[in-house]
């Protein structure tokens, strides 16, 4: 954490922003293991993460001089770095927003994937450009653009490798939102903040019943969230929400 990764805390919103501006934020081991710190750390003191980059990208992909270096055994390991990062983001009990400041390629664009909710710039640019260098995306990109996006602009972006604007961006849904760029963080603290003001325990367990849904059968993914929306029952929380709806005040949330 600190030279490639720097955490603020706003509040209980955490913010990390990519600080390799002269490498376009190129996602190099270290900053891998410090963003991973970060993240460790955001899951423990903050409600909301917001990851950002600094200067003219958000991240321009795996650091290809790294890639340069690596046989087979290495890239396997590498690989397994960079997707084990961003299944723990994924993963994260605290939801994550993706404010996509510029350029977001090859792993920039898997580790947007990888978060919650993404919000971009008008001057941010998405791509899978991996085909460009003889090889595939390894963190994701094959298996989560068909996802957001659907099969067919999937298979034109990693088979191109184009990089495509945010109106574009916006249009094939790989993001949610287009926002002047220097709005961008007030756009991303905005969100982070309505989210702030929900339960804890009710903004957990909807981002796993989210998360499942695309991993399970339709039937099956109905049954655990059935037990997820019962289960949360047993909270003071939902007692208080429901209360305070009735009661026509604000609730008063205490995350238990
Ligand atoms: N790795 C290492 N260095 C990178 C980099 C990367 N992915 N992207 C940019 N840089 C470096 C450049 O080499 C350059 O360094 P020097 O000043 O020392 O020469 C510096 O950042 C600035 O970049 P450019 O001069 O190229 O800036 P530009 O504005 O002319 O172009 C760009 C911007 C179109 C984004 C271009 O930099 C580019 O195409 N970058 C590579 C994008 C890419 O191929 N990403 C995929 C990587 S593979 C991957 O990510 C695999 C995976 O799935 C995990």
């Amino acid at each position: 954490m600190g030279e490639r990764v720097k955490f603020e805390i706003e509040g209980q919103i955490g913010i990390a922003t990519l600080s390799r501006p002269e490498k376009l934020n190129a996602l190099d081991t270290k900053t891998r293991l410090e963003l991973k710190e970060v993240v460790e750390e955001a899951e423990k003191s903050v409600r909301v993460l917001v990851i950002t980059g600094s200067g003219k990208a958000f991240a321009a992909g795996a650091d290809i001089n790294e890639l340069l270096q690596r046989d087979p055994i290495k890239a396997l390991e590498a690989t397994k770095l960079g997707t084990e990062l961003f299944s723990r983001i994924e993963e994260l009990e605290i939801p994550v927003i993706a404010a996509v400041n510029g350029y977001a390629l090859g792993g920039g664009c898997e580790l947007a994937m990888a978060c919650d909710i993404r919000i971009a710039s008008e001057k941010a640019k998405f791509g899978q450009p991996e085909i460009n260098l003889a090889i595939i995306p390894g963190a994701g990109g094959t298996q989560k653009l068909p996802r957001l996006v659907g099969l067919g602009m999937a298979k034109r972006l990693v088979l191109t490798g184009e990089i495509i604007d945010a109106q574009t961006a916006l249009r094939i849904g790989l993001i949610d939102e287009i926002v002047e760029h220097e709005r961008l963080m007030e756009k991303a603290m905005e969100i982070a903040g309505k989210i702030v003001e929900k339960s804890p325990l009710a903004v957990k367990i909807a981002k796993k019943a989210l998360n499942a849904s695309l991993g399970m059968p339709l039937r099956e993914g109905l049954r655990y969230e059935a037990s997820l929306f019962s289960l949360l029952f047993a909270s003071e929380d939902a007692k208080e929400g429901m209360r305070a709806f009735l009661e026509k005040r604000k609730p008063e949330f205490k995350g238990r």
